[in-house]
């Protein structure tokens, strides 16, 4: 009889909505192709522990609609020290698992490649096939066009700046509101675009912070009847609170600051990243049955594909200048 392979699934880095859609579907694709499935709890901090255990069915049955991921990520900075991943190789050998799927940004798909590359080391050479899922709000994967929970966290911040402006507009405001997006401005240029933000600072537009400009837009708006204005501003690129104020103090239109924070990371799942977290997952598994070593896979222009994880982290970052241009022409 031929023996049962083992595949083993973690998420690591922030967790994105949409992580356990990924789980769910790892998991049933590879019960339904024959593998055992096994979560590592907690990121590599778990894997390094040996902190895991088998999923069954009926483990990521009812799983899909909630936020966050059941199998708990973490953030382990000493994995980038070889020593740690030869631990972690050690680990899977004893687990006997010969297929990883790691669900997160581009750190931990950093941290998964290290280890595929650290599995082929002559001391080692075990082989694991290792599939990255690109699971992060940030957007900031450059193989791909949109990353797992991109899309919920979009339509969060999008229900929040309608609630803000509908205070903003009763009482005359404008309001500073911070995004984030760990210096990848997608969240805060897809969100000023949905709605119609009248400033936006991105980091990919360093001049897009001219705070004379934007008391400018502000006080000319105010001047000509506008009653809401919004700053939609990219997390590390200013403090809120100073922004807000300067904008109160040279316009004289009131001001508030408004930080979304976590509630952007939070948060049952859009149907659009379940149906990726759910095609990316049962792909994955289709990669690890064919038995290719090292992969990440994407979606580019609506199609699921598949990169090398080397090649997909040197592929340069993009900006969509266009929607960015068009973005400047709308919020007049
Ligand atoms: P994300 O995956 O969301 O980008 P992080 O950047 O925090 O999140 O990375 C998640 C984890 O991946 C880190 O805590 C660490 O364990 C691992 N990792 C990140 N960078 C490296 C690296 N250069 N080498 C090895 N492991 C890394
Ligand atoms: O990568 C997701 C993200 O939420 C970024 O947008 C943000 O900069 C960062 O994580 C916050 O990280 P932490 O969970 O360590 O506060
Ligand atoms: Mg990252």
């Amino acid at each position: 009889m031929e023996e049962v392979k083992t595949i083993a699934i973690m998420t690591s880095g922030g967790d994105s909505p949409g992580m356990n859609a990924a789980i769910r579907a790892v998991t049933k694709a590879g019960i339904y192709k024959g593998f055992r499935v096994i979560g590592i709890h907690n990121g590599f901090k778990g894997m390094v522990e040996g902190d895991m255990d088998e999923l069954t069915l009926s483990n990521v049955e009812n799983i899909m609609q909630y936020g966050g991921t059941i199998l708990g990520t973490a953030r382990l900075p000493e994995f980038k020290n070889p020593e740690v991943q030869d631990i972690a190789v050690n680990v899977l050998k004893t687990y006997g698992i010969s297929g990883l799927v790691v669900i997160g940004g581009d750190g931990s798909f950093t941290g998964a490649q290290k280890l595929s590359h650290k599995c082929e080391e002559p001391k080692h050479n075990y082989k694991c096939n290792v599939v990255c899922l690109p699971g992060t709000i940030d957007n900031d994967l450059a193989c791909t066009d949109f990353t797992i929970g991109f899309d919920t966290a979009l339509n969060t911040i999008i229900d929040a700046v309608d609630k803000i402006r509908d205070t903003m507009l009763s009482h005359g405001r404008c309001c500073v509101v911070e995004i984030m997006g760990n210096r990848c401005g997608d969240l805060s240029l897809f969100s000023s675009i949905n709605t119609g933000a009248e400033s936006l600072i991105v980091a990919e537009k360093p001049e897009s912070l001219d705070i004379d400009r934007i008391c400018q837009d502000v006080a000319e708006g105010a001047k000509r009847g506008r009653k809401c204005h919004i700053v939609m501003l990219s997390e590390h690129m200013m403090d809120p609170t100073e922004l807000a104020k300067i904008i109160e103090d040279r316009t004289g239109v009131s001001t508030r600051p408004s930080v979304l924070g976590y509630i952007q990371r939070g948060g049952t799942p859009s149907a659009f990243d379940r149906m990726l977290a759910t095609k990316m997952g049962a792909y994955a598994v289709d990669l690890l049955d064919k038995g290719v070593i090292n992969q990440v896979v994407s979606i580019r222009d609506n199609k699921i594909v598949n990169d090398d994880i080397d090649v997909a982290l040197a592929m340069p970052r993009r900006f969509d200048e266009q929607l960015y241009k068009m973005n400047e022409m709308l919020s007049i």
